[in-house]
C-alpha cells in the first residue's frame, strides 16, 4: 500500500505546503493585534519561546508519527497502536476536528472571497461602511462566493499531493510573501508609521500575567497547525530520508516570520489612520479586525493616493488574506479526503465528492446562522450567552478539541508508541539526531511538562468557554 502512496517530490515542496498551512488567518491580523495589546515585545518574546520550546517537539511528534506510519490521523493512531480500541478514538478525533474546523474556516474564507470580489469590483467605500458587513454575511450572494471557493479548493486537491498541493504551495506561498513584502514597504511611509512599529515591538512586561501567557501559547500552537491532523498527513507525504526536525523547525521559522512581519504592515497603517489609537481598545477578533476596521482604515487612504489607488491596496490586501486562507483550507480538507482514500478506499475524487455534499450541507448551515435563520443563530446558550451553529463549532472544534488532540499526541508518543521509536524516526534523514540535546529535550518535555500545559490549556478552555469561569481568574 505504501509504495504506491504519492509523496511531494521534494523537500521544498513539503515545507511550502506545511508552511502554506500553518500560515493563516490568524498570522495576518490577529497576531499583530493580540501582540500589540499583550506587551509588544515582551509578547513577541515569550511567543518565540513558546514557538521553540513548546509547540516544536509536538510537532515533530506529529509528523514522525505521520511519516512513520505513511497513513492518515485516524489509520496512523491505529496502526501505530496495534489496532488499539482506546487509541482508535483518539485517531477519530483527528479526522472529525479538521471536518469540523474545515467547516468553520470555509465560512470566513468565503467573506474573504466576497471582499476581494467587491474590491476589484470598485466597491471599498461600500465594504468601509460601518452596516455593511451585518448586511453581507446576511446577504444571498456568499451561497455564490461559497462555490466559487468550493471550485477552487476542489480543483487543487483533485490534482493530489505533487500536482495539486505541492504544485498549489509553490505558487501561492512565494506570491504570498511577495504581496506581503510590498504592503509593508508601502505601510511604512505613512505618516506615523513608526508610532505603530513602537508600539508593536517595544516590549511591555507588566502586561505579562497568566491569562497573556495563556493566550500566547493557544495562539502559537493554533498557528502552526498542531492538533489538526494536518502535519500528520502531510508527512506522510515525505521520504524516509527527509529529515523531520530540519523541516518542522523551518515551517514553525516561516510560520512566525509571517506573524511577525505582518505586525509590521497592521501596526503602522492603524496608527497612521488614527495616531491616537489606544491599543487596548482594538478588537482581539481577526474577523471584526479585517471586516469592519480595515476596509475604512484601506478607504481612507484615499486622501493621499485617490480611490483607485486605496482600492489596489485593498485589493492586495484581500488577495494576499486569501491565498493564505486557501493554502490553509486546502491542508485541512486534505485530511478528512486522506482518511476517505485510505480507510474507504474511495478514489480520491470521490472521497472530495463526499466531503464536498458534507462540509458544503454543514457550511451552508452555518453561514445562515448569522441571522438568516433564526434557530441557527440561537442554536443554544452556554458559558452566559447565546451561541450560533458557527459558535458552537468554533468554541468546540476550533477552541477546545484542539488541545486536547495536542495532549494525545504527547500522551500516545511517549507511553504508547515510546521515545525509542520516536527517536529512532527522527533520526531518518537527521544522523546526528539520537545523542543530541534535541533528542534529550523532545523526549523530556513531550513525556513531562508539555502535557501537563496543554491539559491545563483544555481545562481553562472548557471553564471559560462553557462555564464563563476561568482557572486564572479573568
Ligand atoms: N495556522 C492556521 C491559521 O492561523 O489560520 C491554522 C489553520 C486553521 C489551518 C484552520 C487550517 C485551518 F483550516
Amino acid at each position: 500500500m505504501s509504495s504506491n502512496r504519492e509523496h511531494f517530490s521534494s523537500r521544498l515542496g513539503f515545507i511550502l505546503a506545511a508552511a502554506g498551512s500553518a500560515v493563516g488567518i490568524g498570522n495576518l491580523v490577529g497576531f499583530p493585534v493580540s501582540a500589540t495589546k499583550n506587551g509588544g515585545g515582551a509578547f513577541l518574546i515569550i511567543y518565540a519561546l513558546f514557538v521553540a520550546f513548546v509547540c516544536l517537539p509536538v510537532m515533530m511528534a506529529e509528523m514522525a508519527m505521520g511519516r512513520k506510519a505513511q497513513k492518515d490521523p485516524y489509520g496512523a493512531y491505529r496502526k501505530l497502536s496495534g489496532k488499539s480500541k482506546r487509541w482508535s478514538i483518539a485517531g477519530l478525533l483527528g479526522v472529525i476536528t479538521p471536518f469540523m474546523i474545515a467547516v468553520f474556516y470555509m465560512v470566513i474564507t468565503v467573506w474573504i472571497f466576497g471582499y476581494l470580489f467587491q474590491t476589484t469590483m470598485g466597491n471599498l467605500d461600500l465594504l468601509a461602511s460601518p452596516e455593511h458587513f451585518g448586511a453581507f454575511i446576511n446577504n444571498t450572494s456568499v451561497f455564490w462566493y461559497m462555490v466559487i471557493v468550493a471550485v477552487i479548493v476542489n480543483l487543487i486537491l483533485v490534482g493530489g499531493v505533487k500536482e495539486g498541493i505541492e504544485k498549489a504551495s509553490k505558487v501561492l506561498m512565494p506570491a504570498l510573501f511577495v504581496l506581503l513584502i510590498s504592503l509593508v514597504a508601502y505601510v511604512l511611509t505613512l505618516d506615523n508609521a513608526m508610532a505603530g512599529v513602537r508600539f508593536y515591538v517595544v516590549p511591555d512586561f507588566s502586561k505579562l500575567d497568566a491569562s497573556v501567557l495563556n493566550g500566547a501559547l493557544s495562539q502559537a500552537f493554533f498557528s502552526l497547525s498542531l492538533g489538526m491532523g494536518i502535519l500528520m498527513t502531510y508527512a506522510s507525504y515525505i521520504s524516509k530520508d527527509d529529515n523531520i526536525v530540519s523541516g518542522a523547525k523551518m515551517v514553525a521559522i516561516t510560520d512566525s516570520l509571517v506573524a511577525f512581519i505582518a505586525g509590521l504592515m497592521v501596526l503602522p497603517a492603524i496608527f497612521s489612520f488614527n495616531p491616537d489609537t489606544n491599543p487596548a481598545e482594538l478588537s482581539d477578533s481577526s474577523v471584526s479586525m479585517i471586516f469592519v476596521y480595515l476596509p475604512k482604515l484601506l478607504l481612507a487612504l484615499q486622501a493621499d493616493i485617490g480611490y483607485v489607488g486605496a482600492s489596489v491596496v485593498a485589493g492586495i490586501f484581500f488577495l494576499l488574506v486569501f491565498f493564505a486562507a486557501i493554502t490553509s483550507l486546502v491542508s485541512i480538507v486534505e485530511v478528512p479526503t486522506a482518511t476517505l482514500i485510505e480507510e474507504a478506499k474511495l478514489s480520491r475524487k470521490k472521497a472530495l465528492t463526499v466531503l464536498a455534499i458534507a462540509t458544503g450541507a454543514l457550511t451552508v448551515l452555518c453561514t445562515m446562522s448569522f441571522g438568516m435563520v433564526d434557530w441557527l443563530t440561537k442554536m443554544t446558550a452556554y458559558g452566559g450567552a447565546d451561541k450560533s451553529m458557527f459558535d458552537v463549532v468554533y468554541d468546540i472544534f476550533y477552541d477546545t478539541i484542539l488541545p486536547l488532540n495536542g495532549l494525545l499526541v504527547c500522551l500516545f508518543v511517549m507511553y504508547k508508541w515510546k521515545k525509542v521509536r520516536l527517536s529512532e524516526e527522527l533520526a531518518q534523514g537527521c544522523d546526528d539526531y539520537v545523542g543530541s540535546w534535541v533528542e534529550k529535550y523532545v523526549n523530556f518535555s513531550l513525556s513531562t511538562f508539555i502535557p501537563v500545559i496543554l491539559l491545563v490549556i483544555f481545562i481553562n478552555t472548557v471553564a471559560t468557554k462553557f462555564f464563563a469561569t476561568s482557572l486564572f481568574g479573568f
